[in-house]
């Protein structure tokens, strides 16, 4: 069973929103309705959450993203539609069975996390324990553990003052995983952090992640997390989801041209992986398995340029019990990148491409950059 479930979701700010509805099922936009006064925040949005995902859920300002993750934790009732947790669904819970599952099963992390100024960083980490009425030892028991996941051990007794940015968004992450909640709810969680710490956050929540293994529905307007952190990615425009998929997917088979136009920015050869180009090959292929080029299904393009360098023209790619199970072609490489501003960011990256360039003048143009990558690397 899918952790979470969206079904057709709409929500529609101001009167009438009934009939902004049929409206929009029978093929009405945004803004038809903005001239009547009517904001449809979220169209028909549908889609699974499975155990243990990262779901991102990514666009611009004002696309819908918050609407539509208050709709999920039943903060806002949805104007149609409805959405399942674990099979019940929580647009027809009492109102005290939602405030049960929301202080229980649900937790939120928001982009400003306002902590208690005159609570230590444990008491604030405590905080969704006490609402739940657990007693004070344990919460506080808990509280600590969180705090040390979230790389905050030895800052207990401290005041949120004492605390960086970035600090006390992780005390904002430890109060979230403190409740035990399967479900986080992050919306925007780690927008207002500087680019480096932000870094850190995303990396520390997928460390995190390996082992807690919860359920996350992540909003971001930044296309380089979402595809850093959502195991699946689903990208709203006006209010609609356009497409959902993996980076990948999105990456290599945009679903119209606004995501083509979203997704051009995005560094390709970190996102794509060998598995995501390769050739797949007959399950009983002959491998020679000392064969020290080979590379593994989730290895980043952007690590197979050595191997091209030292001449290799096919690279065998490995599942996790090393396995062949595919091989890369040198030329399907760059024309994965099919950007020549990428090819040449590599190529400024220090990376000895020159060798893979001779042999790739028949598909690619070669970048404008490459004399002085050559010289720079002498
Ligand atoms: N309570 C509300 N009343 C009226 N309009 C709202 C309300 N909340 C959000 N909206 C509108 O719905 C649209 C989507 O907003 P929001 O979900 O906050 O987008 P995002 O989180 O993607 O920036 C925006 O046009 C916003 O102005
Ligand atoms: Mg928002």
């Amino acid at each position: 069973m899918s952790r979470l479930q969206a079904e057709h979701l709409y929500k529609v700010f101001g009167r009438r929103p009934d009939d902004a509805v049929r409206k929009l099922e029978a093929g009405a936009d945004r803004d038809e309705l903005r001239a009547e006064g009517t904001t449809a925040a979220v169209i028909d949005a549908s889609f699974t959450v499975e155990p243990g995902q990262i779901f991102v859920v990514m666009g611009l300002s004002g696309s819908g993203k918050s609407t539509l993750l208050r709709m999920l934790n039943g903060l806002l009732e949805p104007t149609a539609g409805r959405v399942l947790f674990d099979g019940d669904d929580i647009t027809h819970l009492s109102p005290k069975k939602l405030r049960e599952v929301r202080s229980k099963k649900i937790s939120m992390v928001f982009q400003h996390f306002a902590l208690f100024p005159h609570r230590s960083v444990v008491e604030n980490a405590a905080y969704g324990l006490e609402v739940q009425g657990v007693a004070k030892e344990e919460r506080l028991k808990r509280a600590t553990e969180a705090l040390e996941l979230c790389g905050l051990k030895g800052w207990e007794k401290s005041w949120p003052d004492e605390l960086s940015g970035g600090m006390q968004q992780r005390v904002g992450l430890a109060r979230a995983l403190a409740t035990d909640a399967d479900l986080l709810l992050m919306d925007e969680s780690f927008s207002a952090l500087d680019p480096l710490i932000r870094r850190d956050m995303q990396d520390q929540l997928l460390e995190l992640q390996k082992t807690l293994k919860k359920t996350i529905v992540f909003i971001t307007h930044d296309l380089n997390e979402a595809m850093r952190l959502g195991d699946q990615i689903a990208v709203m425009r006006d209010g609609r989801i356009v497409q959902t998929g993996t980076g990948e997917d999105i990456l290599i088979r945009p679903a119209n041209d606004y995501v083509r136009r979203f997704v051009e920015d995005v560094d390709r050869s970190r996102v794509l992986t060998a598995g995501s180009i390769m050739e797949k090959v007959a399950a009983d292929a002959a491998f020679d398995e000392e064969d020290a080029s080979s590379v593994s299904t989730e290895t980043p393009v952007a690590e197979l340029f050595a191997a091209l360098a030292e001449g290799t023209t096919e690279i065998p790619v490995t599942d996790d019990d090393g396995d062949l199970v595919g091989v890369v072609a040198r030329e399907k490489v760059l024309s994965a990148l099919a950007d020549e501003a990428q090819i040449e960011a590599q190529l400024e990256a220090g990376i000895e491409a020159a060798a893979v360039l001779g042999g790739m003048k028949d598909t690619v143009p070669a970048p404008r950059t490459t004399e002085k990558a050559v010289k720079s690397d002498a």
